[in-house]
């Protein structure tokens, strides 16, 4: 199987590209940062403390959490409900990286995308790809940009769905998921010693996948 790692911060446009990617190897992409929204959407709705280890580990039991594709896109169910769409606000984003420092948490959730990636060829990205969830992925991306314009980009697409926010809020809100997804003590947010650096600060999106191509084409 053909596995490829992107790793990164909020909003370095990992998967912009990894999409782009996967449809031009014509393998799936998946995303994994969605399953670790989906745990915190349940916690919220549930009222839950997403910070709360003991409880998150008691609503873990009891939580499905699954992957499909419906015309390549991929949807999460959530106790198989499709929560695609609504785990994309920014109280999510928060609780998401909450969540995401609980160990219990990732266990469940990395064993799940292991499961994916013995299975098919795939580009996923997340935090700890390289690290962690594939350290023998075949290729390892780790992609970034100046804060100042990750928030610029996260501000354009939040835009386009319709919610508005200051851009300060929203370097605010990328600088703390940062903080927490880089200083957590299991499986932080770190570039693997063997990935790729691409800084895509002043380059297209095309341009970044034209980079990563030839990185591909030799590992396969
Ligand atoms: O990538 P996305 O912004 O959707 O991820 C939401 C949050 O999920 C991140 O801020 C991070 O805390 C967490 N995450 C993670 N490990 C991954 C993917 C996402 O910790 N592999």
């Amino acid at each position: 199987m053909l596995n490829i790692a992107i790793d990164g911060p909020a909003g370095a446009g990992k998967s912009t590209v990894a999409k782009l990617l996967a449809k031009q190897l014509n393998i799936i992409y998946l995303d994994t940062g969605a399953m670790y929204r989906a745990i915190a959407l349940k916690a919220i709705e549930q009222g839950v403390d997403v910070s709360d280890t003991d409880a998150l580990s008691v609503l873990l039991e009891d939580t499905d959490i699954d992957i499909s594709y419906v015309d390549e896109q991929q949807h999460v169910l959530l106790d198989g409900r499709d929560v695609t769409d609504i785990i994309r606000t920014p109280q999510i984003s928060d609780g998401a990286s909450k969540v995401a420092a609980i160990p219990a948490v990732r266990l469940k959730l990395v064993e799940l995308q292991r499961r994916i990636a013995r299975m098919h060829d795939v580009v996923m990205d997340g935090r700890d790809i390289g690290t962690f969830v594939l350290p023998n992925a075949d290729v390892k991306f780790y992609l970034t940009a100046s804060i100042e314009e990750r928030a610029k980009r996260r501000l354009e697409e939040m835009r386009a769905k319709g919610y508005e926010h200051s851009l300060d809020d929203v370097k605010d809100d990328i600088r703390a998921r940062d903080k927490n997804d880089s200083e957590r003590e299991f499986a932080p947010l770190r570039k693997a010693d063997d990935a790729i650096l691409i800084d895509s600060t002043d380059k297209t999106v095309d341009e970044v996948v034209e980079e990563m191509l030839p990185f591909i084409r030799i590992a396969s």
